[in-house]
């Protein structure tokens, strides 16, 4: 045979081939090995989901002897998922929760071993989808689409979502194992199981989350049923809330603070932080000293920072579900036992160190004291407050009146945000205190505490250390005059390295 036509009936006959065996691929006893190698600490040998890892992860690993799956694209009464939604799950994993992408760690074939043996728990082997989600004909996004969405989204969504998709709780939910669980916060796209493009959204609002308290609106038993068209607009309207100053850019790691004329703000609605630049970092949760913890609520803080002659102003500005204040009854009932105030703190070294050296982890050491200006939200009959410590590492705090020093701070609970003002005097009497300087790199960090997550003493979350940057006006004289004296120096080189030049050539040298 001519070989041009071998390789084409080759070819033609692996498509065949392929074809049937993407349908029934998987070997379930090749699966069992993965599984035991890679899938157990989490989900345990019985596949009940209680490996040693379990009890410290919120959400809990998925139960596979349930049989039930959070990611389906198939009909909202089926239970069966589709091969490819387990595909999905495995092969990118379920952002905002422990359970990884194995897709770079694991060829296609070893992925459908798995999917062959996880089955097998359940007792799924044999079933197929009776029914697969009905998308008809997606409506293209615009603002008509966006404004018929949200009127939907707030008859339907907001009793769990809140009314800016942020997932403000205002009762307690619950999945079906009996584990905590709390609304999605629509603004925050990458803690999305599956991902906030349209088509997924509408097949999430289609079947439902099998398992937890987010229901199906194709389910025509139910009151609140939409139709496909008005899923794709409330579909175009969660998308679109996505919220770009929340994402963290892994190259900003300064918080910049602009100087500004006329005072500096002191209220977190003050018009003039549209001047400051956003940086928002990851919090992560405390696990280096005292009582650990895991199970955070809270994942990301926004800074922004002001100057000028006198002060610095920083603005925190971070998510959070609930507002925490302990003796009021609504928030009790939501936060379930041990209500404590919300809270965040900064820490700063007491003594800026020389060069870009970050010099420690945590909270300090004997040689090297921090300060932390803490801020609290108050309870129902109070106030808030803000405090000041000099930390010599974890435990060693010792406080003093943070008036002294003219620490102030003031904070704003709106919609499922938090924002806070620091304000402090660039130099201060105490020689505990940080003394802040223009056009140096300070370290700083952050921490926060959800007070109706469990969150309180050294349970909370945190970030790394950053820079705080107070930076010199362009244009300003200050500056000009930097400018200045390094054009003469860099001139002045030139000037000489040409001399030097000419008189090796004329051999004056
Ligand atoms: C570090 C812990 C961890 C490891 C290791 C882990 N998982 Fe998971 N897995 C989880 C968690 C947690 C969930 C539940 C997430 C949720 O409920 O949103 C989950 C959920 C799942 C789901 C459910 C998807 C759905 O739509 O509900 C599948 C399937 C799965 N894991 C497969 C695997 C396989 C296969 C492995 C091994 C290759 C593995 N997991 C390893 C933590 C883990
Ligand atoms: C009764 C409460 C409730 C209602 C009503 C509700 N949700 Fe949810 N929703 C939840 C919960 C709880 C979760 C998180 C489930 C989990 O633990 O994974 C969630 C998760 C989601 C997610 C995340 C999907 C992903 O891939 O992670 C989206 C999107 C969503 N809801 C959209 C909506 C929209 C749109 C509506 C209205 C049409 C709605 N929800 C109504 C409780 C609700």
């Amino acid at each position: 045979m001519n070989p041009k036509y071998a390789a084409l009936t080759a070819l033609i006959a692996a498509l065949l081939l392929a074809h049937p065996a993407a349908a029934a691929p998987g070997d379930p006893d090749k699966g069992e090995a993965i599984y035991t190698q890679r899938c157990v600490g989490c989900h345990g040998d019985e596949g009940d989901g209680m490996g040693p890892g379990a009890e410290r992860l919120n959400p809990p690993p998925r139960d596979f002897t349930m049989g039930f799956y959070k990611f389906r694209t198939t009909g909202f009464d089926d239970y069966v998922p589709n091969d490819a939604d387990l595909m999905r799950m495995i092969r990118d994993g379920m952002p905002g929760t422990a359970m990884p992408g194995w897709g770079d760690l694991l060829s296609e074939a070893e992925m459908w071993d798995l999917i062959a043996y996880l089955k097998v728990f359940g007792g799924l082997e044999e079933e197929v989808p009776t029914d697969q989600v009905d998308y008809g004909e997606q409506v293209a996004t615009s603002a008509e689409s966006i404004a018929k969405g949200k009127a939907l989204f707030k008859d339907r969504c907001d009793e769990c979502h809140g009314a800016s998709g942020k997932g403000v709780a205002t009762k307690r939910l619950k999945d079906d194992g009996g584990a905590r669980t709390w609304p999605r916060n629509l603004t925050k796209p990458w803690t999305f199981r599956a991902s906030n493009e349209p088509r997924d959204i509408f097949s999430r609002i289609s079947v439902g989350i099998p398992g937890t308290q987010m229901p199906s609106f194709a389910d025509p038993k139910s009151k609140k049923i939409l139709t496909i068209e008005e899923r794709w607009h409330v579909a175009n309207y969660v998308h679109s809330l996505a919220e770009a100053t929340q994402v963290v850019r892994p190259e900003n790691t300064v918080v910049k603070a602009g100087r500004v004329d006329g005072g500096l703000p002191h209220s977190p609605d003050d018009p003039k932080w549209a001047e400051a630049e956003p940086s928002t970092f990851y919090l992560v949760p405390q696990i280096i000293a005292r009582e650990r913890f895991f199970t955070p609520s809270n994942d990301t803080i926004t800074v922004r920072a002001l100057y000028d002659d006198t002060a610095v102003a920083i603005l925190l500005e971070w998510d959070d579900r609930t507002r925490s204040l302990p003796g009021d009854p609504g928030a009790e009932t939501v936060a379930g036992p041990g209500l404590s105030q919300d809270a965040v703190a900064v820490q700063l070294p007491a003594v800026i160190p020389e060069g870009m050296r970050k010099p420690y982890f945590g909270m300090g050491d004997a040689a090297h004291p921090v300060n932390i200006w803490h801020w609290q939200s108050g309870p129902a009959d109070g106030v808030e407050s803000v405090r000041l410590f000099d930390a010599r590492g974890f435990g060693d705090l010792q406080e003093r009146p943070a008036g002294e020093s003219g620490l102030r701070a003031s904070g704003v609970y709106d919609a499922g945000t938090w924002r806070v003002v620091m304000l402090r005097p660039l130099s201060t009497g105490a020689g505990s205190d940080i003394q802040f300087s223009e056009g140096r790199f300070t370290p700083i960090a952050f921490a926060a505490w959800d007070g109706s997550n469990g969150e309180a003493g050294s349970k909370h979350t945190m970030t790394t250390w950053y820079w705080l940057l107070l930076k010199p006006p362009t244009g300003s004289r200050p500056y000009l005059a930097a400018l200045a004296v390094m054009i003469l120096i860099a001139g002045a080189q030139v000037w000489w390295a040409r001399g030097a030049a000419r008189r090796r050539r004329d051999g004056e040298t």
